[in-house]
Formats: C-alpha cells, sequence, structure tokens
C-alpha cells in the first residue's frame, strides 16, 4: 500500500510536520509504502484556470506540481498536514488543491458515475490551530473533502489539535503524537 504524506505548513519542524511524522512512522510500521511532499519547497504557482485541462486531464503549466501529479494519483492513502491559517489550510497547500482540478477533469473524462462512487482510496487531514473556538476545523475539513473528492477518494476525516501554538507545542503534549501515530496504523489497516 502507498502512503502519501503532504506537509503543509510553512513553518520547517514545527506541530503538523511532527504530527505528520508520526502518523507516517505508524503507517510505515503497518507495512505501508511512505512518499513525501514538502509543499513549502515546491516552485509552484496556483491554479491559472486556463481550460488547458479540461480536455486531456493535464495540467499544461510547467513547474514543481508536475512531479506532485503522479504521487497524487499512485497514492491509495493520503495524509494531507496543514496548520489553520485564517480557518483554513495555508496558501501553499490551496494553491497544491487548486492544481488538483486537472485531477478532477480527468475523473469526469475518464469515469462513469458509477465508478465514481466507488472511491480508489482514502484521505485524512492533520491539523493545529492556536485557538480554541467550536468551528476551527470546519472551512478546512471542507477543502480538505473536496480535495480528496478531486482524487476519487473519500475523506475519513483526521486528527485536530486545538490551543497549539508554539513550534514544540505538540512535542509537550505527548498523547496527540501518540494519537497521530495511531491515525497513521489504523489508515492502512481499514
Ligand atoms: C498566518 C497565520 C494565520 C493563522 N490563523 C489561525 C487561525 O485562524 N486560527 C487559529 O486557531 N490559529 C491560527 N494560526 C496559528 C497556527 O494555526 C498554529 O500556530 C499552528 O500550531 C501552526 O502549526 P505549524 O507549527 O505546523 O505551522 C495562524 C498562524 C499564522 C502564521
Amino acid at each position: 500500500m502507498k502512503v502519501l504524506g503532504i506537509y503543509g505548513s510553512p513553518r520547517k519542524g514545527g506541530n503538523t510536520d511532527q504530527l505528520l511524522d508520526k502518523a507516517l512512522e505508524g503507517a510505515r510500521s503497518a507495512g505501508a509504502e511512505i512518499r513525501t511532499v514538502y509543499v513549502r519547497d515546491l516552485k509552484m504557482c496556483g491554479c491559472i484556470e486556463c481550460g488547458g485541462c479540461d480536455k486531456t486531464g493535464k495540467c499544461v503549466v510547467e513547474d514543481d506540481m508536475q512531479t506532485v501529479y503522479p504521487l497524487l494519483e499512485e497514492a491509495d492513502v493520503i495524509f494531507l498536514a496543514s496548520p489553520i491559517f485564517f480557518y483554513s489550510v495555508t496558501a501553499q497547500v490551496k494553491a497544491l488543491i487548486d492544481r488538483a482540478q486537472a485531477d478532477w477533469a480527468k475523473n469526469q473524462l475518464d469515469r462513469s458515475s458509477e465508478e465514481k462512487m466507488l472511491k480508489r482510496g482514502r484521505g485524512y487531514l492533520i491539523s493545529a490551530g492556536a485557538t480554541r473556538g467550536k468551528n476551527l476545523f470546519e472551512g478546512a475539513q471542507m477543502v480538505a473533502r473536496y480535495f480528496f473528492d478531486a482524487l476519487n477518494m473519500s475523506y475519513e476525516g483526521g486528527i485536530f489539535f486545538r490551543s497549539i501554538e508554539k513550534r514544540t507545542a505538540v512535542r509537550d503534549n505527548p498523547d496527540t503524537l501518540r494519537e497521530a501515530f495511531n491515525l497513521g496504523i489504523k489508515a492502512v489497516a481499514s
């Protein structure tokens, strides 16, 4: 089973990086083959709405996103990790998600409505935010759900941590890291 971890924070070694490290460690311990994408290292733009993918399902913009498409398409399980920035995912993650429009177009071209019902894989969101509001993760979850839908994957929820701000916050809370490790195992086993 191929598991892809998408590191979506601009802050290297921060909370969502550490949580995703743990989830991937759990997945690896359950036998998965692990691949990773560090969104902060990609030189890429968001979707330019040129319509280039409409007839082929392939993005025509030549930048680092071209290295990400095969990883998205081959993964059986994806963990998307993003801190909450203004009640959503980070701008860097959103750029990657918008570029998944090409996968959405491919789905429309290649799959019948019955095939679209049968999801080909599973997606999970790992997130953390500094505040405690009830609706803190609603925006990011909605974005994640439709990202995975574009990839013809189901959205399976994830793990969400409130009141997490300084870079070391999750490290000071072993329960959060344990939860992430267990999510990695569960995602591969289900
Ligand atoms: C630009 C920016 C916007 C943020 N917006 C929110 C927000 O809307 N709600 C919230 O609870 N925390 C917000 N935060 C705090 C981060 O979500 C929090 O510090 C998180 O733990 C960072 O995760 P990381 O270490 O993986 O980057 C924001 C931080 C930044 C830098």
